[in-house]
């Protein structure tokens, strides 16, 4: 086969291990029965009656799961309701106004503290504001906003008037900004002056600015301002301040429109396998009952808790664990602008020591480096707050799963690793904190009532042990219904490889590897398109290597992930110039220019190594399984497939000439 990540490369992972759940959290979890498993089971769809339940109807549904038309399944498609009533309003109804709903910490220090009645009125006096802009329900809104309350204020805002929002990372170039805003059609904008990076003041508005220049649409352009002298801007036509905004509908409220549950919440783009992003449509009461019940089940998050997810709400973690999973129980969620290591390394444990903070999710990459700078850390602060910690976005192997349970949970927490992605809205894999044992460097099990297989390329369940691809069949709530403006990519995508219309049979193929053992635990190897994930972004190699293929003077390009030696992963690129053309520091300097103004910093290349050509197979197709086995520096398989098999020696003399082809 020739996908990208191998199935044997990591024979190391279980340790063998495994740890219970201590009685003292079994004893107070929200979920404690494993029989939760077989009366999901047993009673489908109906058991996913439990997570609509934790909502709020305007109209109850009648109808769980309408199934007629696969794989464009509807969840309880008769029934109505809000998302932001659910987040908002009916915490303030059951007398709890003045609890904390988000606790803000900023980058310069700064903290705010929103309580559901403080939250409630800002999301009416902004819906109030989106209204009169113009925006009308099912309109897309684009949102460009670092972590600043005003970023789940303004999604809270779209939720409310039932105008789906698609937040867009608040790194991602002008270039990327624009070309999301016109897929999606999008006339309304939300971001802000700029943000402070490490301490200095970066410019947002300027990106924003040279997004809509491109654009055919006008945009009406709302701007918060963040960081008022340090950075002043002007506002320009079609630009409406933030703040004066909110002074002009001081205290309105909006009634929360009532939507169909399948009406879209939101948009998220996210790399795939071809060059452009792809808009992964949820919908608003599956995607809600999902997050919801998965922050109660697998989070444990109770009203009462402090819970802290440290991801960015520019992508889907933040989604459905910052904001709408926690929001919708009531419960107070972190919300940390920052980075970990600044102003100190400790950054992170000072923020869980001083908001006593219950439950803590993050990154594999951020545990990695919480590892590698030492225990000293979490060491000067007082973490005994810690119920359970969570880990997402990557496999993570023992090594840093023991750390973490031990140096940070005190070795009395559990930890659960989640299995998830962008398109299955919220968690799939996942032991339940309150009944499963855990085995470090293995997921856990599919959630009740979520049918996991690990397949072979003929879609037959592989044996317990072996690596396959990991498919799902049968449709869960959180699942994503479309890709924006074209169903069919979504079936080819997502749904083509393993599924036979003919029986009826439809299996859902997540672009992941895996394996499962003998009592169900999955694994997860790693991703077999050419997906990447870089310090917790997503991105498509693809669009990194046309970015760099539009330098003047550049043949071809392949990008690959490279492991280094805390085990993150890097972009590596392999780059050829035309003939006659000097792969000189100005090519180079000029890759790095591109690639940032197309996509951002976060895609930039941690190595670009010259080849006069890149190895390709006598059908001309690029070796790239070979060329991350280079950059890798692992041992190289057969190369009898290439047609000029000379050039992999080349490239690896090159590489060692130039020390990791690491010079910038
Ligand atoms: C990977 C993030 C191993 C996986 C929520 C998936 C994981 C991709 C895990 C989705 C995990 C996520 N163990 N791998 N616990 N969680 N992944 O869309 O490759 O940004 O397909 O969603 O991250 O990334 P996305």
């Amino acid at each position: 086969m020739d996908d990208r990540n191998g199935w044997d490369q990591d024979t190391t992972r279980s340790t063998g291990t495994t740890h219970s759940p201590p009685q003292s959290f079994v004893e107070q979890a929200n979920v404690s029965d494993p029989g939760i498993y077989e009366a999901f089971e047993e009673n489908r769809p109906a058991c996913w009656e439990r997570a609509a339940d934790l909502l709020s109807w305007d109209d109850e549904y009648e109808t769980v799961l309408e199934d007629e038309d696969p794989p464009f399944y509807r969840w309880f498609p008769d029934g109505r309701l809000n998302a932001a009533y659910n987040c908002l309003d009916r915490h303030l109804e059951a007398g709890r106004k003045n609890h904390a709903a988000i606790r803000w910490e900023g980058k310069q220090g700064e903290r705010r503290t929103y309580t559901y009645r403080d939250l409630y009125v800002e999301v009416n006096e902004f819906a109030a504001a989106l209204r009169e802009l113009g925006v009308e329900e099912d309109d897309v809104v684009t949102v460009y906003l670092p972590m600043i309350p005003e970023l789940p204020i303004a999604m809270l805002a779209c939720a409310r008037i039932g105008a789906p929002h698609s937040v867009v990372f608040a790194g991602l170039s002008a270039d990327a900004l624009a070309t999301r805003m016109e897929a999606a059609d999008s006339e309304y904008l939300v971001t802000c002056d700029g943000y402070y990076r490490r301490g200095d003041a970066f410019n947002q508005k300027s990106k924003a600015d040279n997004a809509r220049i491109g654009l055919e649409q006008n945009v009406q352009t709302v701007v918060v301002d963040r960081l008022g002298d340090d950075l002043p801007h002007v506002l320009g036509e079609d630009e409406w301040d933030y703040h004066e905004l909110r002074d002009e509908f001081a205290s309105e409220t909006v009634e929360p429109v009532s939507r169909e549950a399948e009406d879209m919440l939101f948009l998220m783009y996210t790399s795939g396998t071809t060059g452009e992003p792809k808009g992964v449509v949820h919908a608003t009461g599956g995607y809600l009952a999902h997050v919801a019940w998965t922050s109660h089940a697998v989070l444990d998050v109770k009203p009462a808790d402090t819970y802290w997810c440290a991801a960015d709400i520019g992508w889907i973690t933040g989604h459905s664990y910052i904001v709408y999973g926690p929001l919708t129980l009531g419960t107070t969620t972190v919300m940390y602008e920052g980075t970990p290591d600044y102003p100190d390394r400790d950054r992170l444990w000072e923020i869980v020591d001083r908001n006593a903070v219950d439950i803590f999710y993050t990154a594999p990459t951020a545990i990695r480096a919480f590892m590698k700078w030492g225990s000293e850390y979490p060491d000067q602060h007082d973490l005994s707050s810690l119920r359970l910690l969570g880990t997402v976005g990557e496999p993570i192997s023992p090594r840093p799963w023991n750390w973490y349970r031990d140096t940070v949970g005190g070795g009395d927490c559990p930890v659960v690793d989640t299995w998830w992605q962008t398109e299955t809205g919220a968690v799939a894999i996942s032991t339940l904190p309150g009944i499963d044992d855990m085995k470090p460097g293995s997921a856990g099990p599919a959630l009740p009532g979520i049918d996991v297989q690990i397949v072979d390329q003929a879609g037959d369940e592989v044996a317990p042990g072996e690596a396959g691809y990991l498919t799902i069949t049968r449709p869960w709530p959180g699942m994503a219904r479309t890709l924006y403006d074209t169903d069919e990519q979504f079936v080819a995508e997502y749904w083509r490889r393993f599924s036979d219309p003919d029986t009826g049979e439809w299996r859902y193929f997540s672009g992941d590897t895996a394996r499962i053992d003998e009592d169900g635990y999955i694994t997860v190897l790693g991703r077999v398109d050419d997906v990447i994930t870089v310090s917790g972004h997503r991105l498509g190699t693809m669009e990194i290597e046309s970015a760099i293929a539009d330098v003047d003077g550049i043949a071809e390009a392949a990008v690959v992930g490279r492991s280094n030696e805390t085990g993150d992963t890097e972009v590596y690129a392999y780059v050829s110039t035309e003939r006659n053309r000097d792969a000189n520091a100005a090519v180079r300097r000029a890759i790095f220019e591109n690639i940032e103004s197309a996509i951002g910093s976060i895609a930039r290349p941690e190595a670009v190594v010259f080849t006069p050509e890149l190895p390709k197979t006598r059908s001309g197709k690029i070796m790239r399984r070979l060329l991350e086995d280079v950059a890798n520096g692992e041992e190289l398989g057969d190369t009898s497939a290439l047609r000029n098999p000379e050039i992999v020696g080349e490239i690896q003399a090159e590489i060692e000439a130039d020390g990791g082809g690491r010079r910038s």
